[in-house]
């Protein structure tokens, strides 16, 4: 197998420019591969029918898919629990399916990104097994954290840490001889124990991984839990009292810059550069940009933008902190509104608090769907007319909403089952998309075969208005709006090109407005009132109609060209 050879830049936008590296503002598609497309009529979306619907991609206009983890998996935390790292997931297809797919997106013009796992691997990997059954203090249990419990009989776990998906960090093993055992170190679920980066052979095992998968043509990949993979090897308490300055025993570690910076050199020795796109949940910008310098990663999540308000002052906060704190490293910001882990935006907009928080989801309160769709439509302008990568979640371009009413019987994300209900999880927003028809599931397996039930059997009739099929060529769809946006980001000089810089133009309170280079503007109104439009020369898209003496509403975007 060859690595592609297309060329790893895109054409500049405008004649004379120098090309850019294709990463630095790409627009990537997220597919969460079993809820996009089922190929086969088994209720599981797979490569085969994400393969088949690869124009309804290249039609939208994105330039790189990135699909969640599609390796062997026991799907404890729905691929996030890999057996093998070097595989496809029999479910979601083959290796020799995955080589056809990243040919074919090529041939479309269009990059793939896979999702890689370094913190933990699924207790079914064999490297775990093993370790099982080596027992303590054998090479084979360095490579996670294996430690003897504390007090009487070791009954206790090694340390106070607690999991991600709630509940301890540690579960105790019964040794090969029928004994209870050590304890193993799981920050995510039991299913998912932590590899141990102090050891080398992780690191050179991980190497191999990237260096397989580079090999067969891939562009890049989605680093999962990126920020967790270095431990204090003294795995202290997590002290409670302990502020934002003091290290943190897990969190964000100097020693994690080695590991990104192994793989940076190896992204880059090949003749088409790969990408490196980190999820780093950290607070703390200057500690975030740090993964982002010139030999680390290429970019990474900006989810303070994702996290925040709908608000004017909020939101121009962090996109100006975010423009600032990203140009000393010389890295492209990224504008994310969605993902595979969070509620999606039509439902955050469309209540009262419409922030983002983990440990409280706002789970059941009440949404204005209407007006959060209104505000969907108002940030796709938004977020696509900022400087940088912007990442897009399946089903944001079909104005989906969060699916919360889902009887406890069929979720299936460990956070519900190991919070006994209390955090409603994340099934809400892995519903699979609603393609053609009238009814539930909407040919998710593809024509004539909706006898075949979906893996998450939770779209809502109300579906039906918002299949692939009803929103194509309405001019008032979600669906329309995103095409013709990424449209014009390829076509209008400014808006697709990272480095033309955003300058803001003075506007009425509760508005923001800006340039991206001399010929391109974006407005949006967060304000109560409709607003006059900035001196412009033509309008090229806006998120709802203006009123009828031509002002902006509230809650709308505008592109314009500017004189
Ligand atoms: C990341 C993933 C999430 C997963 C977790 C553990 O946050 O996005 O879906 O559960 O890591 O791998
Ligand atoms: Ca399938």
């Amino acid at each position: 197998m060859t690595a592609h050879t297309d060329t790893s830049t895109r054409p500049a936008s405008v004649a004379g420019q120098v090309a850019e590296p294709w990463w630095r503002d790409a627009v990537t598609y997220q597919v969460y591969v079993r809820s996009f497309a089922d190929g086969n009529a088994d209720g599981i979306g797979d490569l085969r029918g994400l393969r088949d619907r690869l124009g309804y991609l290249a039609d939208l206009g994105v330039d790189a898919l990135w699909l969640n983890p599609c390796f062997p998996s026991p799907m404890a935390d729905a691929g996030y629990d890999i057996a093998d790292y070097r595989d496809i997931e029999p479910s979601f297809g083959t290796l020799a399916e995955m080589d056809a797919l990243i040919a074919q997106a090529h041939a479309a013009g269009i990059r793939i990104l896979l999702d890689i796992v370094p913190n933990h691997c699924s207790d079914r990997h064999p490297r775990f097994q093993q370790a099982l059954r080596a027992g303590p203090r054998s090479a084979a249990r360095s490579w996670f954290w294996f430690r003897p419990g504390r007090g009487p009989g070791g009954d206790e776990p090694p340390n106070n840490w607690q999991s991600y998906c709630g509940g301890p960090a540690w579960t105790r093993v019964t040794e090969p001889d029928g004994t209870p055992g050590q304890w193993y170190l799981h920050l995510f679920a039991p299913e998912q124990p932590d590899f141990n980066w102090d050891n080398p052979a992780v690191r050179a095992d991980f190497v191999k991984t990237l260096r397989f998968w580079f090999g067969r043509g891939v562009d890049g990949f989605r680093i999962d839990s990126a920020a967790v993979l270095v431990k204090d090897p003294l795995l202290p308490d997590l002290d409670p009292e302990a502020g934002p300055a003091d290290p943190h025993p897990y969190n964000d570690r100097d020693g994690i810059h080695e590991i990104y910076q192994e793989w940076r050199a190896v992204a880059d020795s090949y003749n088409e550069p790969r990408a490196l796109l980190g999820e780093v949940w950290i607070a703390d910008p200057q500690r975030f940009a740090k993964y982002l310098r010139p030999q680390e990663m290429h970019a990474a999540f900006n989810f303070r933008f994702l996290q925040c308000a709908w608000d004017p002052a909020a939101l121009r906060a962090v996109i100006e902190q975010t423009v600032d704190f990203h140009r000393p490293v010389g890295a492209p910001a990224t504008w994310v509104l969605s993902n595979h882990d969070v509620t999606r935006h039509v439902t955050r907009y469309g209540r009262t608090d419409t922030r983002f928080d983990f440990d409280d989801r706002g789970h059941g309160r009440p949404v204005d769907v209407e007006l959060g769709t209104r505000r969907a439509r108002a940030a796709a302008l938004l977020y696509l007319a900022l400087p940088g990568g912007a990442y897009l979640y399946q089903g944001e371009e079909l104005g989906l909403w969060e699916v919360e009413q889902i009887p406890d019987e069929l979720r299936q994300d460990p956070m519900w089952r190991r919070t006994a209900g209390q955090n409603p999880g994340r099934d809400g927003c892995r519903v699979p998309l609603p393609w053609t028809g009238s009814e539930p599931p909407f040919g998710f397996s593809g024509p004539g075969t909706d006898e075949a039930e979906p893996w998450l059997p939770t779209q809502p009739a109300s579906w039906r208005d918002y299949t692939v099929e009803a929103q194509l060529d309405d001019p008032d769809s979600m669906l329309e709006l995103y095409r013709s946006a990424l449209n014009l980001r390829r076509s209008v000089p400014g808006f697709g090109s990272e480095r033309e810089p955003l300058r803001w133009i003075d506007a009425t309170d509760g508005v923001l407005a800006f340039r991206r280079g001399d010929a391109a503007a974006c407005v949006v109104n967060l304000s109560a009132d409709p607003v006059a439009l900035p001196p412009h020369q033509t309008i090229l898209l806006t998120s709802s109609p203006l009123t009828d003496d031509g002002l902006l509403p509230s809650d709308c975007a505008a592109w314009l060209t500017m004189e």
